[in-house]
């Protein structure tokens, strides 16, 4: 847990409700939190469920790793304690996102089993939703669309996710993807109908 560095600050409490919020968008603020291996195909799940909710009508937003470690994360690397400070923000903003009434979706490998649940308690319960990309070490090292892994392999990146760092997968996720076999169409609709049957993209 970071330092609260400034003093004599209030939380001012947001006039607009977040049931009100909700209610403009017509369903609820969550956090669809992927996590799994570089390569696994999160990103490009995570863009797609976004692209086809936003079709819906629905408020979505995504936040992607590459991405966000280009601006808001861009002073953080990949040792232990820069991951976790890494998931922490993007949890906190998650947060945010979510009392502001929008499905917000974020695609970080995420590998400690720690730094998620800490994300998850900052949310009420049913607001944190982990989806496992399930996509094996094999599969995402023949795609190798960065050749990160090949790098990996040469000894030439230290540190990498599932070469020589750990990545510990979720005991409990709420959804598991098979991304061996399944086409990232396919993925994406699993993703919306568990959406429906969990009462997300609605109010009741
Ligand atoms: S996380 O571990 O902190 O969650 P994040 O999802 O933000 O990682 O970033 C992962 C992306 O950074 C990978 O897809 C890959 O493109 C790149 N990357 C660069 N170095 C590493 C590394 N040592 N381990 C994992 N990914 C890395």
């Amino acid at each position: 847990m970071a330092e609260q560095k400034a003093t004599n600050i209030t939380w001012h409490d947001h006039s607009v409700s977040k049931a009100e919020r909700q209610q403009q968008s017509g369903h609820k603020g969550v956090v669809l939190w992927f996590t799994g291996l570089s390569a696994s195909g999160k990103s490009t799940v995570a863009n797609t469920v976004d692209h086809k909710l936003f079709t819906m009508g629905k408020r979505t937003f995504v936040l992607d790793g590459d991405n966000i470690r280009m601006g808001l994360n861009k002073n953080l690397g990949f040792s232990a304690e820069d991951r976790a400070e890494n998931i922490r923000r993007i949890g906190e903003v998650g947060k945010l996102f979510a009392s502001a009434g929008i499905v917000t979706i974020t695609a970080f490998i995420s590998p400690y089993r720690r730094d998620r649940d800490a994300v998850r308690a900052l949310l009420e319960p049913g607001e944190f939703l982990e989806i496992f990309m399930n996509t094996s070490l094999e599969v995402c090292e023949a795609r190798d669309p960065k050749g990160l892994y090949k790098k990996a392999r040469a000894g030439q990146l230290k540190g990498f996710t599932g070469i020589d760092d750990p990545y510990e997968a979720p005991e409990k996720p709420e959804l598991v993807l098979d991304g061996n076999t399944k086409s990232i169409d396919d993925l994406a609709d699993e993703v919306i109908a568990f959406l429906q049957q969990k009462g997300v993209l609605s109010l009741s």
